[in-house]
């Protein structure tokens, strides 16, 4: 039988050294066919409100829609961990996060994604308490795309880059047991890689993290109007879907994805 991926298989792969590859999906067929391909995690993520609904930007999505999309997925899923992304202003409060992250994990999640700092630490702390594994998300968190002023690279300062980095730290001493960093210069992901026990998993953030996750779309090049300058389109080259993916997490695990052209000073 299958072994699933646990928190401990993805503790156990950052402690020796193994790159975890990771992709967001949606549905039980992209599910199933990362899956087989031998993707570590699926994120059902928030960027649904892009890719899929057609939207600017992250903030209409709803519990109840992630909800729909874990469900699907979790259906397609045999071996990846499964992880689920609580929308903008689902875990405002604790009650709402308790709630909120119930329903996620109900719906097939065996983690929930929250974006933010130490002042998340006390729900991250009450959802791990209660049996809710967390991920942090930091960097270019994209529910606080207005405050940034536009999707830009985050933590270019050392000002910038030593909060975060205490951040993370916090995050981990709260009980995160995974962390998501998005879009910041590669020497600032690869040391907060090397200061955290938890694994890192970059998106933009270079290759010294110690894995990477891509929205599917980016992967297969089919985002509508734009194609980020972290990702790659796989499905060159005459692949089909499972070649591709199969691609995608022979590059990660090699560690020849991302390369410079993929990644920010
Ligand atoms: O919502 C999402 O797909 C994400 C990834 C960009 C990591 O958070």
């Amino acid at each position: 039988m299958m072994k699933k991926v646990t928190t401990s298989t993805l503790l156990k792969m950052k402690q020796q050294g193994e790159k975890i590859t990771a992709l967001t999906a949606y549905d039980a067929s992209f599910a199933q066919t990362f899956d087989k391909a031998g993707i570590d995690f699926l994120l059902i993520g928030d960027s649904l409100g892009m890719v899929l609904q057609g939207n600017d930007d992250t903030l209409p999505v709803t519990v109840d829609e992630v909800a729909y999309h874990t469900r699907a997925v979790r259906k397609g899923t045999e071996r990846a961990f499964v992880v689920a992304d609580m929308p903008f202003m689902s875990y405002s409060t604790m009650e709402k996060a308790f709630d909120n992250a119930a329903t996620l994990m109900a719906a097939g999640a065996s983690m929930v994604k929250l974006e933010g700092g130490s002042w998340l630490n006390e729900t991250i702390q009450g959802l791990t308490e209660r049996g809710i594994p967390v991920c942090g998300h930091l960097g270019l968190t994209p529910q606080s795309v207005h405050k940034f002023g536009g999707f830009k690279i985050q933590g270019r300062s050392s000002q910038q880059a030593n909060l975060m980095v205490q951040h993370a730290n916090a995050l981990q001493e709260a009980g995160c047991q995974l962390l998501v960093l998005e879009c910041v210069p590669t020497s600032l992901g690869k040391m907060i890689a090397e200061s955290l026990d938890i694994p890192v998993i970059g998106i933009g953030a270079g290759g010294g993290t110690d894995g990477q996750i891509l929205v599917m779309h980016d992967m297969i090049g089919i985002s509508a109007n734009y194609m980020p300058k972290f990702s790659k389109n796989y499905l060159l080259d005459g692949r089909d879907i499972a070649a591709a993916t199969e691609c995608y997490i022979d590059e990660v695990r090699q560690g020849t994805f991302p390369g410079p052209e993929h990644s920010f000073e």
